[in-house]
């Protein structure tokens, strides 16, 4: 098949309906090639980002560009774009082969071009032999495999997906999700892929733009938005691990539970309610009664070994739990479940996140 990607390119898009700003501002550049997702919480813009993208919703400022062109006033199909939807709605009483190359019609290709393409997408899908099968003959996982095929068969630069995997179980979720990022790489056009669910936003995507009211809060790589969250909203949506609360003094010292820590990630000099987090492999187990700042005292509530590591919960007193995961390298301090431990927490290592600048957390 012959496809070419194509860059996507928001600039300052919005979109309101009546008093409701659905997409609030929002800039972003999607590369060719690239499986870029948009991430957030139900009502936060992503699938009004996306249907302006294609072409079915019209910005009220902003302008939309796909490669060089400004496709911002252009009709969905005059855009090089096709979208997948989590609702697939295949035709019931058409067979596979019928439903790929439905759209082939009304795009005047050639019954014989048809044909082969309908063929090659078939197989790229690897539904090579299933052509002659009717939607209800077919698994949850190959009928979206036949949704996919189908926005495919028309050679688009950029596929858009709205939460297409959003119908399906949770073991099916996974196995689509390493088959759509491999198809996604081999056919190597655009993806912009739209989920409010963060594990797979993490594990598809080349980076991801984490969306709330409307806006883009944080854009990066995977690692970059999981490991330096850039607020408490963001950390908390992605399910960072070890999130305390805490007061800022102002000074790069936060209060947690009564006790002081110093902090230098982040926003260390924040003042008032703030958000603390640590990764895991930076927190530090030791003997109680040690000495030295930036350490909580708990309990240890559960051991998971893991082979050259092993995960320890900390119980402090106030219930919450902090994670550590621990190098098994034979020489640290031995201690089990129900030990009185402390957690050090160095302050390299710990970061402080507020709310978002107008006040959402
Ligand atoms: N056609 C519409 N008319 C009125 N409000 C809408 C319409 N489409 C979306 N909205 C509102 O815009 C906001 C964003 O919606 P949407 O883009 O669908 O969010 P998401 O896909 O992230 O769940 C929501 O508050 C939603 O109710
Ligand atoms: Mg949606």
């Amino acid at each position: 098949m012959t496809i070419r990607a194509q860059s996507v390119v928001l600039e300052g898009v919005s979109k309101h309906f009546d008093a409701v700003t659905a997409v609030d501002d929002v800039s972003l550049e999607v590369g060719e090639s690239e499986f870029f997702s948009l991430l957030g919480p139900s009502g936060c813009g992503k699938t009004t980002s996306l249907r302006m993208i294609a072409g079915f919703e019209r910005p009220d400022a902003g302008r939309i560009l796909i490669g060089d062109t400004d496709v911002t006033e252009a009709p969905p199909h005059r855009r090089p774009v096709n979208t997948v939807f989590q609702s697939y709605a295949l035709f019931p009483h058409l067979d596979v082969e019928q439903n790929v190359g439905f759209g082939l019609r009304f795009a005047g290709v050639p019954k014989e071009e048809g044909r082969r393409r309908v063929g090659e997408v078939l197989e790229l899908v690897r539904l090579g032999d299933y052509g002659r099968r009717r939607p209800h003959q077919l698994s949850g996982g190959q009928q979206q495999r036949v949704a996919l095929a189908r926005a495919l068969v028309l050679s688009p630069s950029v596929l858009l997906l709205d939460e297409p995997l959003g119908a399906l179980d949770a073991k099916l979720r996974r196995g689509l999700q390493v088959e759509l990022k491999s198809l996604q790489r081999e056919v190597g056009i655009t993806f912009v892929y739209v989920t409010h669910d963060q594990e797979e936003a993490l594990t598809m995507s080349d980076r991801l733009a984490v969306m709330h009211g409307g806006r883009v809060r944080q854009l990066g790589t995977p690692r970059e938005v999981y490991e330096e969250p850039a607020s408490a909203f963001v950390a908390d949506f992605l399910g960072v691990s070890n999130l305390m609360v805490g007061t800022g003094r102002g000074d790069g010292w936060v209060a947690v539970d009564g006790v002081a820590l110093e902090a230098s990630q982040g926003d260390a000099t924040a003042r008032g309610e703030v958000r603390l987090t640590i990764r895991p492999e930076r927190v530090e187990i030791e003997p109680p009664g040690e000495a030295g700042s930036n350490r909580l005292g708990g309990i240890v509530t559960e051991l998971v070994y893991l082979g050259s590591t092993t995960q320890v919960f900390v119980r402090a007193p106030t219930g919450a739990v902090l994670q550590a995961l621990v190098a098994n390298t034979g020489q640290a301090f031995q201690y089990d479940r129900g030990s009185s431990v402390l957690v050090h927490l160095p302050p390299d290592a710990l970061r402080v996140l507020t709310a978002d600048e107008d006040g959402t957390s």
